[in-house]
């Protein structure tokens, strides 16, 4: 979306303040222009904390890089687009916590969004490689330059087939509107002896459509678990959805399409030589 050119002067404006987790503006403005900037930082996800200490609007994640690459291109992704909603620290130390990730492992975090799991899980020694579909998003990923490789493209049109190796970790906050087609997805690039961490919405535990029922399925005969996040984890995001972290093994010759068992595949061509 259009960033409105008297939004864009004030946040342009050299007296506002673009740092941390924050957006101020030291200065009066009038109503109707205080309505619009409101409704753009909204919108992006922030809140106005009026506390004398703060008088900000504040992000649940790193604001500057981003705001940068949205004032560059005069646009902003609004958090309602492409479901982007930063998972909090709190359910990124859960995660991390059931991830185990060492140094030097492999880490695949397939729609990073701005980086919330991908920071972090680097701290940790892993070898981050992402893919975010938003080109904002995407530039903040790379200025951050926590994760090896950034990837700008849709995952869902990644074939597991041109990735040379499996992750030993997949970590992932998919967009919740096709959570279950993310996370069936990138099991495709996850290692035989890997381990799949997902923050998925409550619905996935009880939904009665015939994929969301053949997910479970698969998740039960891996021995995956999903396990219920207490209510408002989501809450600094703006969202009050219910939500599970699944964690899942893979071991070679189990139930789940790995990256192995997709390399294990007979190829098409093959089944023609065997003619
Ligand atoms: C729920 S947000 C989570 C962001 C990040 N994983 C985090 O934990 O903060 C989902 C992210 O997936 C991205 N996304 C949506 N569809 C995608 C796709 N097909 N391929 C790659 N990324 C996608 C969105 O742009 C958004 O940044």
């Amino acid at each position: 979306m259009e960033i409105p050119s008297g939004v864009h002067d004030i946040l342009t404006d050299t007296r506002t303040v673009i740092t941390g987790d924050r957006v101020q503006i030291p200065f009066e403005l009038d109503r109707p222009t205080y309505e619009q900037v409101n409704k753009v930082l909204k919108e992006i996800g922030g809140r106005w904390d009026g506390r004398t200490a703060v008088r900000a609007h504040v992000f649940p994640f790193p604001v500057e890089e981003f705001m940068r690459a949205c004032l560059a291109t005069r646009e902003f992704p609004s958090r309602f687009e492409q479901g982007w909603y930063p998972t909090p620290p709190r359910v990124v130390d859960d995660m991390l916590a059931h991830a185990g990730v060492r140094e030097g492992m492999s880490v695949l975090e397939p729609s990073a969004g701005t980086g919330s799991i991908v920071g972090p899980a680097a701290e940790c020694g892993g070898v981050v490689d992402c893919v975010e579909i938003d080109a904002r998003r995407v530039h903040v990923l790379r200025e951050q330059g926590t994760a090896r490789r950034v990837l700008e493209a849709d995952f869902l049109d990644l074939d597991p087939l041109d990735c040379p190796h499996g992750y030993g970790r997949v970590l992932m906050n998919p967009p919740f509107s096709a959570a279950v087609q993310h996370v069936t997805h990138a099991l495709g690039f996850l290692d035989d002896n890997g381990t799949l961490v997902a923050v998925l919405p409550e619905s996935v535990t009880w939904h009665s459509d015939r994929a969301t029922v053949e997910f479970r399925e698969l998740i039960a005969l891996a021995e995956g678990t999903f396990a219920p996040l207490p209510d408002e984890s989501f809450a600094p995001s703006g969202t009050s959805m219910r939500t599970v972290i699944l964690v899942v093994d893979a071991e070679e010759g189990g139930p789940l399409p790995t990256h192995g068992w997709h390399q294990r595949q007979p190829r098409q061509l093959d089944l023609f030589t065997l003619a």
